[in-house]
């Protein structure tokens, strides 16, 4: 089989455990992405989401493993790979709109001052911000603005590959929502391929294609990789009523709750740890009311 956009092989993480020993945040872990793919991966606190979004960051190196993207070894921090984090501070000297044409022209040096700032300013209005508020400074921007100047900065540099990790867990429920929203829209306009974490498990069901849970760690690993099967354009309200939506929630809800804890600290034994991939579909015709219809047709035709 081809390999995925992005591969992540037999990836391991150790880390001192402050006792003399050793901690083993997660061992031989090996998935992939596709290009254009919107993953959200989804796992308790301490298990291991930004170690390995550190590492596929370029941010740090794993103790042994590799990702690859487009083939080629990820080593060291890249503008083919955008960073959004809870936190993300903005250059508190620079307007909201300078936050971005600085990275801009970074990622394209032969580009004139017009063209990188009107192309800042379409990702700028892509997060629902224009006007005057792009002038100021991000002291004087509301949290969920600092977040969308982060978003739009990360996206206007058109990375290969977006990471995001937790980016709304400080802001409030609607602006969550509304900026939820606005990812969507420029991810779909912009054809990026997205690997976002979260422990918020309705934002993971609207944003994601697929959805990679994590066992509790020490020895964690990403155990299941779950189809979205809920067409887009998913509007928040109307999901719900989609009959795959709970089927798919309940499942999340249980890994979450229970097996993440019964599959933790299994270790690998050199095995290369992959996740099972699981589909659910209220929706798919089962196989033998596949073929009724056809043998009916046949008796009729006589
Ligand atoms: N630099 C480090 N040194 C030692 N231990 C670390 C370091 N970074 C992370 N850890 C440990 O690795 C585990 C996974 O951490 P982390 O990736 O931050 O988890 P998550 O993002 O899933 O909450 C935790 O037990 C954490 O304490
Ligand atoms: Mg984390």
């Amino acid at each position: 089989m081809a390999k995925p956009f992005l591969s992540i092989e037999r990836l391991t993480q150790q880390f001192p455990d402050g006792a003399g020993g050793t901690l083993t945040v997660f061992e031989n872990s090996t998935f992939g992405v596709e290009k254009g793919e919107f993953v959200c991966i989804l796992g308790h606190s301490g298990c291991g989401k930004s170690t390995i979004m550190n590492i596929l960051a370029g941010l740090a190196e794993p103790t042994s493993g590799v990702v690859k993207m487009d083939g080629k070894h990820v080593s060291g921090p890249s503008l083919d790979r955008g960073v959004v984090f809870q936190n993300y501070s903005l250059l508190p000297w620079l307007s909201a709109l300078k936050n971005v044409t600085f990275g801009v022209k970074a990622r394209y040096p032969g580009w004139s001052k017009d063209k990188v700032e009107a192309h800042a300013k379409e990702y700028l209005a892509m997060v629902g911000l224009d006007g005057e508020v792009i002038n100021r400074k991000p002291s004087q921007l509301s949290g969920g603005m600092r977040q969308r100047v982060s978003i739009a900065r990360a996206f206007a540099n058109q990375p290969k590959l977006l990471l995001l990790d937790e980016p709304f867990g400080a802001l409030d429920a609607l602006t969550r929502g509304t900026i939820q929203d606005e990812l969507i829209k420029v991810w779909s306009q912009t054809e990026q391929t997205v690997f976002m974490i979260t422990h918020d498990i309705d934002e993971a069901i609207l944003l994601a294609d697929r959805i990679l849970l994590m066992t509790n760690g020490p020895f964690a690993r990403v155990a299941e990789s779950v189809e979205i099967t809920i067409p887009r354009p998913r509007n928040r309200t109307e999901i719900v009523e989609h009959p795959n939506y709970y089927a798919i929630r309940n499942h999340l809800v249980q890994f979450l709750g229970q097996r993440s804890k019964e599959l933790a600290g299994q270790q690998s034994h050199g095995d290369d740890q992959s996740p099972e991939s699981v589909v659910i579909d209220k929706t798919a015709t089962p196989p033998e009311a596949q073929s009724e219809p056809a043998t009916l047709r046949a008796v009729s035709n006589e």
